[in-house]
């Protein structure tokens, strides 16, 4: 898959009018719709779970990126893959046998991914490179929208990017967190072609705008 993707985070997104929120999205040129499962235990904030998934899927043709940010993320893959999701990203510091989890996640129709927190050495993900269909290298520290970028994370990517292809890997490299005008350009020169964007996008007067230019950003080779 070439391309750059937009992905906006409803984390970010007034729930009181979530239909709305994502139509203007999708009318605005996002690529999937971001969706971000927190458990209160792998990460400090708690979100939603199987039904919200379920109305999601009802009101966007929009591929479903699913970010696990949950223990034992295994327990809610058959539902969640039921339920619509196209992708399923786990956090590798809580999957201790991910190569099962990842070929599991496959057997139920969806792309695979794994996710790296800040701290963690991208050597988690290494053994598993060729199994991946997504590498989420998380700039900012899981569980809550509109935090800072972590500039360390542009030479992660790159080191990502390199691994990947040193492995014959085709997995999209995605960036989650502080991803915005400001930002978005470098972690793209980096390597990254799948960018998550919560609060730059459902923050702005008119999201489908902020879409069109964060896109734009990643084709500007400064
Ligand atoms: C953070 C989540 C992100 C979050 C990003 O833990 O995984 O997806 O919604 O939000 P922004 O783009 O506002 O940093
Ligand atoms: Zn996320």
């Amino acid at each position: 898959m070439n391309g750059v993707r937009i992905a906006p985070s409803i984390l970010s997104a007034d729930f009181a009018r979530l239909a709305d929120e994502i139509a203007r999205i999708e009318e605005g040129g996002a690529d999937w719709v971001h969706v971000d499962v927190m458990d209160g235990h792998f990460v400090p904030n708690l979100t939603y779970g199987v039904k919200v998934i379920e109305t999601v899927r009802r009101i966007t043709t929009l591929p479903l990126d699913v970010h696990l940010m949950v223990e034992k993320p295994e327990s809610f893959f058959d539902s969640f893959a039921l339920a619509g999701a196209s992708t399923l990203t786990i956090h590798t510091e809580v999957s201790p046998h991910l190569q099962r989890q990842l070929c599991r996640i496959k057997e139920l129709g969806c792309m695979a991914g794994a996710a790296i927190n800040p701290s963690t050495p991208l050597d988690a993900v290494s053994e598993v490179a060729r199994d991946l269909d997504l590498l989420l290298v998380m700039t900012v520290n899981p569980g809550y929208g509109g935090q800072s970028f972590i500039e360390h994370s542009v030479d992660k990517v790159r080191r990502a990017r390199a691994l990947l292809d040193v492995a014959g890997s085709s997995a999209l490299i995605e960036v989650d967190g502080g991803i915005n005008r400001d930002t978005i350009n470098r972690v793209w020169r980096a390597g990254a072609d799948t960018f998550v964007a919560g609060h730059a996008v459902f923050g702005a007067s008119d999201p489908g705008a902020e879409i069109t230019a964060l896109r734009q950003l990643c084709m500007e080779v400064v």
